[in-house]
């Protein structure tokens, strides 16, 4: 029976299929363990016409509404009444043209764009999905909520829960948090889990807690936050004067933004509101390349929705039997069994995707670059701009196309790998401090 609300929950399996109203408050489907979409009954939708009428929310940005980068787009992901919406002022991000850091790659200068997600209230693009999906715990009246987390996720669930008055537990790996991730969870309230594992274990043990309990799920197995995420690529075509990019290049870990972003193109295409959708490069590190091995080595695809689960077992039976755990500096990242999946095949899919793995090097010196001619980001973020500088070596991606990397968190998240970098002399952009005896002519000449 078809669900007759604007918004409704659907089991991905192609053989299951089943649906549940909004109100229902699952993390998984509960006939066959598959993840969970949301799907709009459009027609019960009052869509704009076209992007740019988005525009006009912003002369009423003193409405908390209006002013979120995520509800200012809200009639896009049309699950909640108004009533229940939580804000924090998240998603008021920048997209900046970064000429320097494009020449340096050997780019036309006004092709390559930045989106800094670094600038949402806890830090990192996280705040857009917690946004929906605090407002959908709201609606359904969630009290406590928990979340496994590489650090950004524990630090936006913290923020979120403390600001809606729910109770809230966040795990994490042990020695695998950065330290300016782990002092917000503690600095704002959370009770702090950390587990003997990685995140995997921890993404294990969180869903098992939440079920015993009846806790609010909080990761991007929650389909409620990846309606959130969407709102980063609608920010990008805003400031794009309401054009699409030819690709968006995003770092891949448990691979909630990929999926997100083939689902806000697929359904901004849908609705007659863009032409053409942007292809996405979706970059692994390479000590946590679980999708770049599936999809380059091993051919996994979306097939239509019948993705084959055999490779995907065979492939995380042989992680178990290696004793696996996947290592990067980019921490983020550093996951190996990816909960999203198989909607980012679905992304793949959409937007006629790649997947590449960049080494920790690459990453360390790439994030310095932006540094150096950016506002900066954490090293996960810095993946983009790695990855892109392969492809555009590949040949892949061409130097004259219009590009936006998402930079995910920001720079202090992570201070302790920036300052490795620069004081240890890692890379070729690494700029240390100058050690200078306590006397003015000394000093003077080291300035001159
Ligand atoms: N970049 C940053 C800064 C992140 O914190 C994460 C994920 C990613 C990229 C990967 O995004 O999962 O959508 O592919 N961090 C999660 C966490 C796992 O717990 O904070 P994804």
């Amino acid at each position: 029976m078809a669900i007759q609300e604007s918004a409704f929950q659907k089991c991905m399996n192609p053989g299951c299929g089943a649906e549940f109203e909004c109100s229902a408050s699952l993390f998984k489907c509960p006939h066959c363990g598959d993840l969970l979409d949301i799907r709009y009954n459009w027609d019960r939708v009052a869509v704009p016409k076209k992007m740019s009428d988005f525009a006009g929310r912003w002369a009423n940005r003193a409405r908390p509404l209006d002013f979120s980068g995520v509800w200012r787009f809200r009639e896009l992901l049309d699950f909640c009444p108004d009533q229940y919406k939580v804000t924090i002022g998240e998603g008021q991000t920048i997209l900046q043209q970064n000429r320097a850091i494009a020449e340096h790659l050997g780019m036309k200068p006004d092709c390559l764009f930045l989106q800094y997600e670094g600038l949402n209230p806890s830090g990192s693009f996280k705040d857009n999905g917690m946004a929906a999906a605090f407002s959908h715990a709201m609606m359904v009246g969630a009290k406590s909520c928990a979340c496994a987390s590489t650090g950004n996720t524990s630090a936006s669930v913290a923020l979120y829960a403390h600001s809606c008055g729910l109770k809230c537990t966040v795990f994490i790996g042990s020695g695998r948090i950065a330290f300016g991730k782990l002092s917000q969870a503690m600095d704002y309230g959370a009770q702090t889990i950390q587990i003997q594992g990685d995140f995997d274990d921890c993404m294990r043990q969180v869903q098992a807690v939440c079920t015993e309990l009846g806790l609010y799920l909080l990761n991007s197995l929650n389909p409620f936050r990846l309606e959130g995420q969407k709102t980063i690529m609608f920010r990008i075509i805003e400031a794009l004067g309401w054009d699409v990019p030819d690709w968006i290049v995003v770092p891949g870990g448990n691979l909630g933004n990929s999926s997100a972003f083939g689902k806000a193109f697929s359904e901004l295409q849908q609705l007659g509101l863009i032409d053409r959708v942007p292809r996405l490069a979706i970059i692994n590190a390479t000590g946590a390349d679980t999708l770049t091995d599936l999809v380059n080595n091993k051919h996994l695809v979306w097939n239509g929705g019948r993705v084959d689960q055999k490779i995907i077992d065979d492939y995380y039976a042989d992680l178990t039997a290696r004793h696996f755990s996947p290592h990067t500096c980019a921490s983020a990242i550093e996951i190996s069994r990816p909960v999203n999946l198989k909607k980012c095949l679905r992304a793949i899919d959409v937007c006629n995707g790649i997947v590449r793995a960049v080494t920790d090097q690459e990453i360390c010196d790439a994030k310095a670059l932006i540094g150096k001619h950016g506002l900066g980001c954490e090293p996960a973020s810095a993946a983009t701009i790695a990855g892109l500088k392969n492809l555009l070596a590949e040949g892949v991606i061409a130097k004259d196309e219009r590009i936006a990397c998402v930079l995910t968190g920001h720079p202090l998240k992570d201070p302790n790998v920036t300052v490795n970098y620069h004081k240890d002399r890692q890379g070729p952009f690494s700029n240390p401090p100058i050690e200078a005896p306590n006397d003015l002519d000394a000093i003077i000449k080291l300035i001159r």
